[in-house]
């Protein structure tokens, strides 16, 4: 089995699937849309850079930037109303929390914390957590996939968007939310979904084959 340098002792990369697993089991939803943010920007990266070793990082950060999500209790992560401020920091929390849980199962490596730790930072500095740095190419691709994944999906607070309204609001928030260079590259993806395989099961992934879960941004 191929390994990875992101652990400590050259634990394999078993090791970050059991973290994934973890999540799993907990918040099946929370992690099928970390599966799926994974895998639009491992692509992305690798359309982006050619180089496999990084979109095998981002792929691998996505999996795992929900991950604290494990310590916000269920009853926030499922709310259908406006959430109250304490509610908005508990939920705020879940980067820091998630470097926390990443670093415990021993993973050192500084792209994938550096995703966990500052996808909700914006191009714009604002965002949480407030005194995360700018964020570096891998977290600017996840942000993107994320919040795409995210409007595409049933959230409890939140109608899902199709990929041409979620295309849109990616559109908008570029230059402020959005790194507007991921943001452009993301666009001309999305909009050449029927050149390949992978892009056309993507874009019905998406535009026409919506499972009913529940997932949080
Ligand atoms: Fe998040
Ligand atoms: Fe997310």
């Amino acid at each position: 089995m191929r390994k990875t340098k992101c652990f400590e002792n050259n634990r394999s990369i078993v090791d970050l699937f059991n973290i994934f697993e973890q999540l799993m089991k907990k918040e099946e939803e929370v992690a099928l849309h970390c599966y799926r943010t994974a895998l639009i920007a491992g692509e992305i990266s690798f359309m982006l850079t050619k180089n496999k070793k990084f979109s095998d990082k981002v792929f691998m950060s996505g999996l795992l930037h929900d991950i604290g999500k494990l310590e916000t209790p269920k009853e926030i992560l499922k709310s259908t109303g406006k959430l109250s401020n304490s509610e908005r920091i508990q939920v705020q929390k879940h980067p820091v929390d998630g470097a926390l849980i990443a670093q415990k199962s021993g993973v050192t490596d500084g792209l994938i914390l550096g995703v966990i730790f500052t996808h909700h930072k914006r191009f714009d500095m604002t965002g949480y957590p407030c005194d995360a740095q700018p964020q570096k190419l891998a977290s600017s691709i996840i942000s993107v996939c994320d919040a795409f994944d995210a409007m595409c999906y049933s959230r409890p607070y939140a109608k899902p968007k199709s990929v041409p309204e979620a295309g849109r609001e990616i559109s908008n928030g570029s230059g402020t939310q959005f790194h507007p260079k991921i943001a452009k590259h993301f666009l001309n993806f999305v909009s050449s979904c029927e050149n390949d395989e992978f892009q056309q099961n993507f874009y019905e992934n998406y535009a026409w084959e919506r499972p009913k879960v529940v997932v949080l941004c």
